[in-house]
């Protein structure tokens, strides 16, 4: 194990939940809970608690829970190591490893960009050059962008930075690995020469690979760092490490490193750029977590408009609203913002066009409405972007529109949409068919309990938790054997071990030593689902009946299949018509 116990236990003491949430949603204090807007899915009205007494949250929206730990691994796609990092980095704890393994500085690439990304910032710092120094005041990169931004030069020399690392002992294996040197033949050359850098940083602000543009004209223009075990450029979004800082009412998608810089110079500090690749589908995952509304900034070419007409389904899927704004006499954003100034900026974002319309206009451009045959083209494709929309409400909207604008009959365009929508449908729910047996094949051969009927068995464990006087009334009906192996089970024995006991119910060894997230999701449902419900001794009552007689009868049916012995069978008839019979009352207690 990387780290200790002990250690472990420290971190989380320093920390407080309350506080790091805060950072990521507004947390308001009710009764014995605060409460705020879910930050793992979109809501209007508060479902998210969180428990600074038991250090826990929970979202009765969602069904996201756990602990600091399990919310930093969430929120931030940290390990469950790179958690506890963190969490000591926030309150000034040095590390402690646990037993052997100590993780060697040398040989870590995080500490090697660092490195790298500062040899490169303070050689561009000291540079005396005068072509760079021009080219950088050219593209108004001024001192404050640099240093903002982190902006550095890699210099001509084909392997200074391969000898800087090598001065302080590094190995040429990590070197190779961290793909900031090549290994060619016999020699070890530097990745980059001669170019600007620009490093990429993740949502942590730990730089993680480099962006480098030629300086002035050349090939290829930009050069980046190959993927490593800390650097997939597909789930990265450039500048999404400074535009989650604040929030924003919508994020601005467009396609470089310059035209991030020159937004959030500008103040459009909600700006993000993919790494020069297509707009994947991680990427708008990734977006979705900070935003549901997206416009897309994409340069005025081609290349741009396809690349816009491709990122749209994209993040549709996320359920990500879209809006394009396409550029008129500027070549890309920064250029726009260089000619016409941030106000008319802007007004242009205010005004920038939904999707559906992007693309009906993109359309109409190829065609000659005045053609019959052509206008009938035109509008089936029109028909097909309707048709797509999952939203009938929004379909409504689109078609009132544009029976408007094409002057076309309704019912027909309908019937059109109609057709097109059945089959998208059909299409989609032979997708979701195959999604859902692949999902439930990897929960069956990756975790056990996840499948073993959740829902039915955290009710019991919650009630057990919160009223322990129902252990009780339901304990001639319920025991351990009727738990399959796993959490649940250790749960149940441990809170009713408590109850037996007479003792204080803990369950804190769950939450420091189950490290993952589905059983902390589980740990943290059973310590905060009182908070809801169950108020009305009514409604528990009723629950508790549900409860144990569906256990129950889970378990004859179960039995029923592989008993033989006639005997047996009979029990276990009678048994069940005890449960049949069985009303458990709490009410008069
Ligand atoms: P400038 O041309 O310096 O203003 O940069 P830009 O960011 O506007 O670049 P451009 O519009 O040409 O390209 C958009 C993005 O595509 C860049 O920011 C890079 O991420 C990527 N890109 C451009 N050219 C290359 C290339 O030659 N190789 C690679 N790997 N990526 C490139
Ligand atoms: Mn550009």
């Amino acid at each position: 194990m990387f780290f200790s116990d002990d250690f472990i236990q420290k971190v989380r003491e320093q920390n407080n939940i309350v506080e790091i949430i805060s950072e990521h949603t507004n947390l308001t204090r009710k009764g014995q809970s605060y409460w705020g807007i879910c930050p793992f899915h979109n809501e209007k009205t508060p479902s998210f608690s969180v428990r600074e007494d038991k250090q826990m949250y929970y979202c009765f929206g969602c069904g996201a829970g756990g602990n600091l730990i399990t919310f930093l691994m969430e929120k931030e796609n940290l390990s469950f190591p790179e958690s506890i990092v963190n969490l000591a980095e926030r309150k000034n704890i040095s590390l402690e490893y646990g037993e052997n393994i100590k993780p060697n500085k040398k040989n870590d690439i995080f500490e090697i960009y660092k490195m790298a990304a500062r040899f490169y910032y303070f050689t561009l710092k000291q540079s005396k050059n005068e072509k760079i120094m021009k080219y950088l005041e050219d593209r108004g990169l001024n001192r404050e962008i640099i240093k903002n931004f982190g902006i550095g030069y890699a210099p001509p020399d084909y392997n200074i930075l391969y000898r800087y690392f090598k001065e302080q002992g590094y190995e040429d294996e990590i070197l190779v690995k961290s793909g900031l040197c090549q290994q060619k033949t016999t020699r070890i050359y530097d990745r980059f020469s001669n170019r600007i850098m620009f490093p990429i940083f993740n949502p942590l602000k730990k730089v993680i690979a480099f962006g480098g543009r030629v300086i002035g004209e050349g090939q290829p223009k930009y050069l980046n760092s190959p993927e490593t075990s800390i650097f997939d450029k597909s789930k990265v979004l450039y500048g999404l490490n400074w535009a989650r800082a604040n929030k924003h009412d919508y994020y601005i998608l467009v396609e470089g490193y310059m035209d991030v810089i020159a937004m959030h110079k500008s103040g459009f500090t909600q700006t993000v750029a993919s790494l020069g690749t297509a707009f994947t589908a991680s990427q708008a995952k990734l977006l979705k977590r900070y935003t549901s509304k997206v416009i897309i900034f994409y340069d005025n070419d081609v290349a741009g408009c396809n690349a816009t007409l491709r990122a749209i389904p994209i993040l549709r899927k996320e359920e990500i609203e879209v809006k394009v704004l396409q550029l008129e006499q500027a070549k890309d954003p920064d250029e726009f913002i260089r000619k016409h100034g941030t106000e008319k900026l802007q007004q242009q974002l205010d005004e920038a066009k939904t999707d559906v319309w992007f693309q009906i206009e993109k359309l109409q451009q190829k065609y000659d409405l005045n053609i019959p045959e052509q206008k009938i083209k035109f509008l089936k494709f029109v028909a097909q972007i309707i048709g797509n929309i999952s939203s009938t409400i929004e379909q409504a909207v689109y078609i009132n529109e544009i029976i408007k604008i094409y002057n076309i009959d309704k019912n027909s365009l309908e019937a059109e949409i109609r057709r097109i929508f059945k089959n998208s449908l059909e299409a989609q729910a032979q997708q979701n068919f195959r999604d859902s047996i692949e999902l439930t094949n990897k929960v069956y051969s990756n975790n056990k309990y996840k499948v073993s009927k959740p829902n039915i068995f955290i009710e019991l464990l919650a009630t057990l938790y919160h009223y322990r006087f129902i252990y009780a009334f339901i304990s001639p009906y319920i025991n351990k054997d009727l738990f399959e192996e796993g959490i649940y089970k250790e749960l149940f024995i441990c809170i009713t071990n408590n109850i037996e006991n007479g003792e204080e119910i803990n369950i804190d060894y769950f939450v420091n030593c189950y490290k993952d997230i589905e059983s902390q999701k589980i740990v943290s449902k059973v310590l905060m689902y009182e908070d809801e419900r169950y108020k009305d001794i009514n409604k528990l009552n009723k629950m508790i009946n549900d409860v144990v007689k569906k256990i129950n009868y889970e378990d004859i049916a179960k039995k029923q299949k592989t008993i033989n012995n006639p005997l047996e069978q009979i029990n276990l008839l009678e048994y069940k018509k005890v449960i049949d019979r069985l009303y458990i009352d709490i009410t008069n207690g």
